[in-house]
């Protein structure tokens, strides 16, 4: 897995149109055959040339490293990103990409896998479905979307792996829909759930499988989980050199740490990236992030979007 700070230009070598207002970009270097290795549940970030870095999970093939494949569905209401991508990049543009990176990954464990995608969500689901496939592991994936018609990627998914692992839940075929809570309410030895999609089926799967036991939930989420609509309060971060740096209601933490003078790579400024990630030593974090498993929220901080009661003393 290469370094997140490499950043390569890569070629659209082709785009192509997927359900669900989607397209499918595949990137490629001009000069060099082979890009870096990755792991299913990895993304890379592009910077596009208005401004904007956008995080998209690989959803290609980790043994053909001729190309990355990312798919981006069209955000109406979004940041602009997508609807860029949709309406301005054609074959041929050049786009800079960093190295891939994970915060997704599969654990490796011999015990049943439950891999849950909502729409668009099945970007790296998809890419984990086909290591599991191809390891012969014991895998279902539950694939949920309004039908057919918007679920990207399901004519490549069905090319890929056995029916006999995935579960279509369709909203508008009344015999293929499910219960989450029903589908999550028996959890085999051992099993590991992984799921993706938007807001609205993280919340909904994250409540479904709050009784499954800490280690076993694993997700990632395009947007922050936590929409808190508490006004953020002033607090304090103490550096390891002792430096005292308030953090003002209206301000990240990221923002004040860098007014500091602490040089803090960044990129999403949204929680969603884990770019900006650091560890704390002391003090009271407010999580607002969508990056960070649980087990990693008592050492750990994300400074783009998470807040704190008091004084926070940082590893940094
Ligand atoms: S910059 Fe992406 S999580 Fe902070």
């Amino acid at each position: 897995m290469g370094s997140p700070r490499i950043i390569m230009k890569l070629i659209v070598a082709g785009v192509h149109v997927e359900p669900g207002d989607v397209r499918v970009i595949e990137l490629k270097h001009h000069r060099r055959p082979l890009l870096p290795a990755f792991e299913p549940g990895s993304h890379v970030d592009v910077h596009l040339p208005i401004g904007k870095v956008r995080q998209y999970s690989l959803c290609g093939d980790p043994e053909d490293l001729s190309r990355y494949t990312i798919a981006v569905k069209r955000e109406n209401g979004g940041r602009g990103g997508s609807a860029w991508i949709h309406d301005q990049l054609t074959p041929g543009a050049e786009l800079p990409v960093t190295a891939p990176r994970n915060h997704f990954p599969l654990k490796e464990s011999d015990g049943p896998v439950l891999l849950l995608a909502g729409g668009i969500g099945i970007t790296p689901i998809f890419a984990m479905a086909r290591a599991l496939w191809r390891q012969g592991k014991p895998f279902e994936l539950h694939y949920f979307a309004r039908s057919r018609s918007l679920a990207p990627l399901l004519g490549a998914l069905e090319k890929t792996i056995s029916s006999e692992n995935l579960r279509l839940h369709l909203d508008d075929q009344v015999e293929t829909r499910q219960d989450l809570e029903e589908l999550l309410s028996t959890r085999p030895s051992g099993a590991q759930l992984y799921y993706c999609g938007p807001p609205g089926f993280m919340a909904a799967v994250a409540l479904a499988s709050e009784d499954w036991p800490d280690g076993t939930v694993n997700f990632e989420a395009f947007q922050p989980l936590v929409q808190d609509d508490t006004p953020p309060e002033p607090f304090m971060i103490v550096l390891r050199n002792g430096a005292v740096v308030s953090v003002p209601a209206d301000k990240s933490a990221l923002s004040a740490i860098r007014a500091a003078g602490v040089l803090l790579m960044a990129s999403c400024e949204n929680g969603v990236c884990g770019t900006c990630e650091c560890g704390y030593l002391e003090g009271q974090p407010i999580h607002r992030d969508a990056v960070l498993p649980s087990n990693a929220r008592s050492h750990r901080f994300i400074p783009c979007v998470s807040r704190a009661t008091g004084v926070l003393k940082l590893d940094l």
